[in-house]
């Protein structure tokens, strides 16, 4: 079993860890975001959260409290995500970024066709088996459509463009977003395959600036989420958020500007 990463308490610790190390998995408390928007900022900021889901497949409570935190750190200008899902995740990233930022949200929609109905599958088996639990989220996201976008402003909406295809063919170049995203989150399909693909996509959309964000790293179940971000962290350093599935890396200024904040 791989060691439990150093564990940063506050954003000196963590500035400092990344300061001496090139490469490696380094954990932070979910307290060092929150300190870092407390130094930004002492009023207190407001964060929209939507009541979470009960069904299996979107982030949790900590987790949403978490990409939020990021977002107002980052202050992006343009996010995407790959993995609309029921678009629980998608609203955080409309309704807690700017008036002027773009977000994209991708996902397989109208273009997959289900193998098997949603009743047809037993919990136990989506609880316990990665490729099961994948089929079945794509089922359940063609079925019931991004619906907790519907909670938007006009405004809001119009902020937000849902893409959906399969993302192992997307190319962000036909859509002008090669080196001009901020924020990535990566949370769509959680196959070696797709996963090595939506992240050279996420590259090519920060270029040399912005930070990368996946879910499942170190999930029960989608163990090729986690091989595959341990594998960056051999020659990259990540930082993962302990109690969540959260994993993050942070390139170029933003992430030196990332680090800076709260120190
Ligand atoms: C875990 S869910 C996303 C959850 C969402 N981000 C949230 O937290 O609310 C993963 C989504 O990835 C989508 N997905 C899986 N494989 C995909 C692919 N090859 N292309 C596009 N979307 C895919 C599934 O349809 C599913 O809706």
């Amino acid at each position: 079993m791989a060691a439990e990463p150093a564990l940063m308490n506050t954003p000196a610790e963590l500035a400092a860890y990344c300061a001496a190390h090139a490469a490696g998995l380094v954990q932070i408390k979910p307290k060092v975001v929150f300190m870092k928007i407390e130094a930004a900022d002492p009023a207190p900021v407001p964060m929209t959260i939507n009541v979470p889901s009960s069904d299996i497949g979107s982030v949790t409570l900590l987790e949403a409290s978490a990409l939020v935190s990021l977002i107002k750190l980052v202050r992006p200008r343009q996010i995407f995500e790959f993995g609309t899902f029921l678009g629980y995740s998608t609203s955080l990233l409309v309704q807690n970024s700017a008036d002027d930022c773009a977000v994209w949200s991708l996902d397989l929609g109208d273009s997959h066709v289900a193998d098997r109905p949603l009743d047809a599958f037993a919990k136990a088996d989506i609880h316990s088996d990665g490729d099961i639990n994948d089929e079945y989220l794509r089922g359940a996201q063609g079925a019931r459509g991004p619906h907790y976008t519907t909670g938007l402003t006009a405004a809001e909406r119009s902020r937000l463009t849902l893409l959906q295809q399969d993302s192992r063919r997307f190319d962000p170049a036909a859509h002008g977003l090669e080196g001009s995203v901020d924020l990535v989150f990566v949370d769509g399909g959680h196959d070696t395959e797709t996963i090595t693909i939506d992240t050279a996509n996420a590259r090519r959309m920060v270029g040399d600036s912005g930070v990368i964000v996946w879910h499942d790293f170190a999930s029960g179940i989608h163990s090729d989420v986690t091989a595959f971000v341990n594998g960056l962290a051999e020659r990259e350093l990540v930082v993962c958020i302990q109690h969540t599935m959260l994993a993050i890396l942070l390139v170029g200024q933003a992430g030196r500007d990332f680090l800076k904040m709260g120190v």
